[in-house]
């Protein structure tokens, strides 16, 4: 892909002859803006004459979406213009939830928002809702029509009336864009299946193996265990389709516009409906070379580029988060590097993060995540981290070897034991997690279990162990909330759910054992958030104090970069912030034993007189004229 060096031409007329002159002139504004993102984008993809088609019928659906698009949320556009970094606010707080496992459907969700307010959420992320085919769906991530919500779920009126809902008490909704794959029964895959030419380009399809085969030379595979291979043969297609993940979900063609176009057209459509992030799942997979592991592709960022230059143009007041879970080098790319910068997602996961988090707690050693984690070059100033400690998804050792080797581990080694410790077969482990897709090819295998489970919740045997697990989740929400970009919370964990032990007996299931950290709102548990007797209670009220303390800290705006402080003890984990008002410190004790921070390192880092903005206290020093910090022990730190 060639770097677009040619002038750019002036954009297309816009059809608003006849309009209001302000809304008209408004949207000609945004054009002029946002044209130069969305015509390089496109011609980097597709050249220069079928740029041309393309970016003329992209900016005519822009414009008719919005013209259909309701006062309010023009509103929320001008808004949203008026205060850039309102993902980067440190009130921003998220949930993540199956809408039917939360509270039944969309309507059971907006019944249940002053539970979320109680937790200080602002960011709701509902599950794949848009209607999936029948049967195993992957949760949802199998769409077999964006235009319509699961019936059991509600309809797109509900959904409408949740948004409406959710922005009269300051919160956004979050939905999923599947943009790598449809169901095998959407309307494009069956009409491909009829044999209409024009559907059989929205896919990869292929005659016979040998594409496929040169293919897989490179490709990893995502779900070795139930779905391996990358292609699978279709009967009615009379061909090899692509399939990276289960193979009833059929990877899209990006190589053809009319893709593009459609996709263009969901955005808006969920746009106008009051949805104001969308996850773009999967986007790694979005473009295919051979002789690579097809991830993360230059083109990748210039289809983000287009997609976003068109909900700037129509719809501003949303934003899209990368759902990119690939090694930490790669990352920074779906926040926007070279020409790119400042134009693609404006949040995306930090799964390096997530990692390490878990990786300090067995390892009781902060030196291989200080090492990993303050080796990763700074993000652009206007993207945000999302922040998590668990998610839907399993979790993949991504160590990699190099950070490993400057600690003195080895890659295989470490990954090795992280899997055998949180699946609770290292001796002395009390994690209580499962093993998810072992490739036997290459000895990789992945974790699933929830916070609660995996930290020792559920394991614990004496009411001192229970403690201990208790407060090592607290220090492992500590870290993620603490760090900056916006935390998101996953379902359940804000009350110490352990797994579901009845996972697989759902129907299609069975063979997914990541549905054991999916597992429903527990009502009990959440009606005993408040009696710090309980485990809910008590991860409940330590959860809430950290949200607060957050809220109230302009140091973890977004924008400021998170370093890595000197490690003194290897239990010892210390964050910085120099944020304008002042220096913040972040500091962690990831051990299950008192540890102690040298008072010099305290002088030097000029934090003598801090405060420790979750206890409100000054720091307090042991008379030996050092900080000693009990098991498990968090203190964000600001300087007065
Ligand atoms: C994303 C989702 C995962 C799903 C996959 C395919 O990685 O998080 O749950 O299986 O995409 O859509």
């Amino acid at each position: 892909m060639a770097p677009v060096t040619a002038p750019v031409p002036p954009p297309p007329a816009l059809p608003t002859s006849g309009w209001d002159p302000e809304r008209a002139g408004m949207l000609q504004a945004r054009l002029e803006r946002w044209w130069p993102d969305l015509w390089s984008g496109l011609v980097a993809v597709y050249g220069e004459d079928r740029a041309a088609q393309t970016a003329s019928e992209l900016v005519t659906r822009a414009a008719r979406a919005y013209a259909r698009r309701p006062d309010r949320l023009h509103r929320r556009d001008l808004e949203r213009m008026l205060r850039p970094d309102w993902l980067q606010e440190p009130s921003m707080v998220g949930y993540a939830a199956y809408t039917e496992r939360f509270a039944g459907d969309l309507r059971g969700v907006g019944e249940r928002l002053g539970y979320l307010e109680e937790l200080g959420v602002t960011y709701l992320h509902l599950m794949p809702l848009l209607r999936p085919r029948d049967g195993d769906n992957d949760g949802g991530y199998a769409v077999a029509d964006y235009r319509e919500v699961r019936a059991d779920l509600g309809t797109m009126q509900d959904l409408t009336a949740l948004a409406d809902s959710l922005h009269e008490r300051g919160m956004s909704l979050v939905l999923d864009l599947v943009l790598n794959h449809v169901a095998r029964e959407h309307e494009w895959a069956r009409k491909a299946r009829e044999g209409v030419l024009r559907y059989r380009s929205y896919f990869h399809v292929f005659p016979d193996r040998r594409l496929p085969d040169a293919y897989e030379r490179t490709l990893p595979e995502v779900f070795p265990d139930f779905a391996p291979g990358n292609f699978t043969w279709d009967e009615e297609l009379d061909g090899w389709v692509w399939t990276t993940f289960n193979e009833w979900q059929w990877d899209v063609n990006w190589g053809n516009p009319d893709v593009l176009v459609e996709y263009a057209q969901v955005v808006l459509d969920l746009a106008n409906r009051g949805v104001d992030v969308l996850r773009l799942d999967a986007i790694a997979f979005m473009w295919k070379r051979l002789g690579t592991d097809c991830q993360g592709q230059p083109e990748v960022h210039a289809l983000t580029q287009v997609l976003r230059a068109v909900t700037r143009i129509a719809c501003p007041a949303v934003a899209f988060k990368a759902e990119a879970i690939v090694a930490p080098t790669k990352l920074l790319a779906y926040l926007g590097e070279r020409e790119h910068t400042g134009k693609v997602s404006d949040l995306a996961y930090h799964n390096s993060l997530m990692v390490q988090v878990w990786s300090m707690l067995a390892a009781r050693d902060v030196r291989l995540a200080a090492h990993a984690l303050g080796s990763l070059p700074p993000k652009p100033a206007s993207a945000t981290w999302l922040t998590y400690l668990r998610c839907h998804d399993d979790i993949g050792w991504a160590i990699m070897d190099e950070d490993a080797a400057a600690v003195g581990v080895t890659g295989p080694g470490h990954r090795h034991f992280l899997a055998d410790w949180y699946s609770g077969d290292f001796w002395g482990s009390p994690a209580r997690g499962l093993v998810f897709q072992f490739n036997p090819e290459t000895g990789d295998r992945r974790t699933s279990g929830t916070a609660a489970s995996l930290v020792g919740i559920e394991g614990a045997g004496t009411p001192e162990q229970l403690d201990l697990a208790v407060a090592a989740l607290r220090l492992a929400h500590a870290v993620v909330v603490g760090w900056g970009g916006i935390p998101v919370i996953w379902s359940g964990d804000e009350l110490g759910q352990v797994n579901d032990p009845d996972w697989a007996s759902e129907p299609g299931h069975e063979d997914d054992n990541r549905w054991a950290h999916r597992p429903r709102l527990d009502l009990g548990a959440m009606a005993t958030r408040h009696d710090r007797s309980t485990v809910s209670g008590r991860v409940f009220g330590d959860l809430v104090g950290l949200v607060r303390a957050r809220a109230a800290l302009p140091h973890l705006h977004g924008s400021v970069e998170t370093r890595i402080g000197p490690v003194d003890d290897p239990g010892v984990l210390v964050t910085l912030r120099e944020h304008p008002l002042g220096r913040f410190a972040g500091v962690y004790n990831v051990t299950p034993q008192e540890r102690v921070w040298p008072g010099w390192r305290v002088h030097e880092l000029g934090l003598d007189a801090a405060v420790d903005a979750l206890t409100g206290q000054p720091l307090a020093w042991h008379p030996d004229g050092d900080v000693h910090l009990p098991p498990y022990a968090a203190l964000w730190l600001t300087t007065p």
